[in-house]
């Protein structure tokens, strides 16, 4: 199992946290990959001013937007998860 953590505090909410678990979990669902990834929320992770943060397990990740995080998601994480 891939534990994927979105931090959905305020500043990263303001910049598309919300759209990134929606996008991570129609990518999860058109790949049938529900049972292998879970998507979790989480408070600040003190990083706010780096831009939109999230984990792939326990590896701290910074994107710069909605797209450039699903883009790392889908080499990162879709790639891993099928394999
Ligand atoms: S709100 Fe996301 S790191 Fe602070």
């Amino acid at each position: 199992m891939i534990t994927i953590t979105v931090c959905v505090g305020s500043s990263c909410h303001i910049k598309g946290a919300r759209e990134i678990i929606t996008r991570f979990d129609e990518l999860l669902k058109s790949h049938s990959l529900e049972g292998k990834v879970e998507l979790k929320g989480s408070f600040c992770m003190e990083r706010c001013g780096e831009g939109l943060n999230w984990q792939i397990n326990d590896e701290p990740l910074t994107s710069l937007d909605v797209e450039d995080a699903v883009k790392t998601f889908r080499d990162r994480v879709i790639e891993a998860a099928q394999g």
